[in-house]
């Protein structure tokens, strides 16, 4: 694969917003073994647990800034002459957006325009890739399913209306108005190794299969999800950005991605109890999702590789069945470390 190569990304200065992040940490870790030049920023401490883990933390550059702060963004893609960007920081926990949407809509919304903005300043970038998501689109009834990138987007809860405007904003400064190489992508659930953001599905039920707390049901376990592996999606971003770097004719390109199947979140939840030997604690789940309401969520959703496929060939390259075991044996071994151990005992005490 030509985006694979490591000539092209070695040397390259690449920003990541959100490095911080569960896809942020996978990317960082990806580009680091290219030989990228990897420029992070995110608003939390400036420490991340995946990237140290992984061995990864001394080989990059953070900036602890909030990505509404605008001047401090011109100031760093200026000093680093930032030439390809990944922009992934977000407020993304559903719940806080049911709560405090404000925060959502300026992290999500200001933040995407304040850093398009920056970067329209810049001499040297030449990708840019934005993660919106599949939450865009809002809902659909399921004979409608998968998602086709031309669908209209029409969300109505506070964090799919955030990525939605995000993803909007995004269309525009691709325009010829202003010519920056940008390109959406609108995934489906993501899953694996680093995902440090406990209220999400897997993780969620990993961390009941491995005793730290009980499983917190968000729903009856019937609406429909679709998940790609995290280690797919980073080569995902590698193809975009590679593609969008080389040929500026991609600029303003939509691209959804997922498995093409909605597995329903009980079916998830069965695949990994039962993978790791632990039926009762299948059967103890399932009794919480009786009477549980779904509320301010969108029912079924899943995506298709079509689009990514007919342009550059791609398709994922891990079964469900393959990640989530790959993710169960890295968290068995992340908690397995006393240092970590600690760490995630500290943060659900927090929560
Ligand atoms: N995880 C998924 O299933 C999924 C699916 C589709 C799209 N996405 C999108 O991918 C991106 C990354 O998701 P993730 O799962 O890695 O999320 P994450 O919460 O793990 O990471 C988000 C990062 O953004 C940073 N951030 C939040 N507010 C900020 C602010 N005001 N200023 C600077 N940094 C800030 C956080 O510190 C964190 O490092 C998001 O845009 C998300 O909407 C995620």
């Amino acid at each position: 694969m030509n985006y694979l190569n490591k000539n092209f990304w070695k040397g390259k200065n690449i920003l990541i917003t959100g490095i911080n992040g569960f896809i942020g940490g996978n990317l960082a870790k990806q580009l680091v073994d290219h030989g990228a030049n990897i420029i992070g920023i995110s608003n939390t401490q400036v420490k991340n647990k995946f990237l140290e883990y992984e061995g990864v933390l001394s080989k990059i550059k953070l900036y602890k800034v909030n990505i509404v702060n605008q001047k401090k963004l011109e100031d760093i893609i200026k000093q680093n002459s930032i030439q390809i960007c990944f922009h992934l920081a977000a407020q993304v926990d559903v719940n806080i957006s049911k709560i405090d949407p404000h925060e959502t809509f300026e992290t999500n919304i200001r933040g995407t325009y304040n850093l398009l903005e920056s970067l329209r300043n810049s001499k040297t970038i030449k990708s840019i890739i934005v993660a919106s998501s599949d939450k865009a689109y809002g809902e659909y009834p399921l004979n409608k399913l998968p998602y086709k990138e031309h669908y209209d987007l029409r969300p109505i809860y506070p964090y799919d209306v955030s990525k939605a405007a995000a993803d909007m904003i995004s269309k525009a400064y691709s325009t010829d108005l202003f010519k920056l190489p940008v390109i959406i992508t609108r995934f489906a659930n993501i899953y694996g190794p680093g995902q440090l953001n406990f209220t999400a599905l897997i993780p969620d039920c990993i961390l009941a299969l491995l005793r730290f707390r009980k499983f917190i049901p968000r729903s009856n376990g019937r609406n429909k999800r679709d998940f790609l592996y995290v280690k797919d999606v980073c080569d995902l971003y590698m193809c975009l950005s590679f593609n969008l770097y080389k040929n500026n004719r991609f600029r303003g390109e939509i691209f959804n991605a997922g498995t093409r199947t909605g597995y329903t979140v009980d079916s998830i939840i069965k695949k990994l109890c039962y993978q790791t030997n632990n039926k009762s604690l299948y059967n103890d789940i399932k009794k919480t999702f009786l009477n549980k309401k779904t509320t301010g969520e969108i029912q079924h959703q899943f995506m298709t590789y079509f689009k990514i496929n007919k342009f550059f060939g791609w398709k994922p390259k891990y079964k469900l069945e393959q990640g989530l075991l790959e993710t169960y044996n890295w968290y068995a071994n992340f908690c397995n470390k006393n240092d970590y151990k600690e760490f995630i005992n500290n943060k659900l005490i927090k929560k």
